[in-house]
């Protein structure tokens, strides 16, 4: 299995992603961010995980909303810096590793969440079971990922024909043949991995979640009227977000 990318960390790249929208302060307005938001607990008290935690705006709103702790930790050593940069909080700490190299004793979490990252790593059964260790019989994983359907696209852009007079119609490719997929974004090369809905949920069930909600998040009436622009994503699903429960031991 290939060690991590650490693509965020190659200057083209990074110049590329923090000119996105959803950048830094740019989060609230993502396209799946409310949904995110509402697979969350309240935080207060929470011992809280941040996997792939960027530049960290997740982790500072669980602690700024009363988190006893939060701990992020990402690969990107320049995403951290502008994490430690724009968001301390006496109750979060920035950790610069790899998902894949983390440990911590059991039950050191009530609550873990990943926004947008988990589809960097290879192992999910791995992951699956090592979050099953790490968060507290009744605590909570909550995770957005690119969807499978978006991730496993046949072409760079995904649409059959993208030209603006066309029905759009999306280019799937080889949804079953799961595992590393190298793209075009920003840069090339950036490698993904692909696991179909069925391993996602699967791969949490097997290590002892009961799988709680389920959101493929579509454009809403509100968000087209700010969004126009929008309306294409009712054509295919552009991310997974899961709330997982762990069950008691
Ligand atoms: C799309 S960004 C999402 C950042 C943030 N969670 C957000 O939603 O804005 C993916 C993040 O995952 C990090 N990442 C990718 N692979 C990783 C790995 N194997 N271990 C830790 N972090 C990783 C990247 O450095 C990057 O900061």
């Amino acid at each position: 299995m290939s060690a991590p990318q650490n693509i965020y960390d190659d200057a083209a790249f990074f110049a590329g992603y923090s000119r996105l929208p959803r950048f830094g302060e740019g989060w609230t307005g993502a396209f799946e961010h409310a949904a995110f938001m509402s697979l969350l607990p309240p935080a207060r008290g929470l011992r809280v995980l941040d996997l792939g935690c960027g530049v960290g705006q997740l982790a500072h709103y669980l602690a700024a909303a009363g988190a006893a702790r939060a701990v992020a930790a990402d690969l990107s050593a320049r995403m951290l810096a502008e994490a430690r940069r724009h968001r301390r909080h006496p109750k979060l700490d920035f950790v610069r590793a790899a998902i894949e190299r983390l440990a911590f004793a059991p039950a050191s979490f009530d609550l873990a969440v990943s926004s947008l990252a988990v589809h960097y790593v290879a192992d999910w059964p791995r992951l699956c079971r090592e979050l099953a260790t790490w968060i507290a019989p009744g605590g909570l994983f909550v995770y957005s990922t690119e969807h499978p359907v978006y991730l496993s696209r046949a072409t760079e852009a995904g649409w059959l024909d993208p030209s603006p007079a066309a029905t759009p119609a999306w280019a799937l490719t080889r949804y079953g043949d799961e595992g590393e997929r190298s793209e075009h974004w920003i840069v090339e090369g950036v490698r993904k991995h692909h696991r179909m809905v069925s391993t996602q949920l699967n791969g949490l069930i097997d290590a002892g979640f009961a799988i709680e909600r389920v959101l493929e998040p579509m454009p809403t009436p509100a968000m087209l009227e700010a969004h126009p622009e929008w309306a294409i994503e009712a054509n295919r699903p552009f991310a997974l977000l899961v709330r997982a429960r762990r069950l008691p031991r």
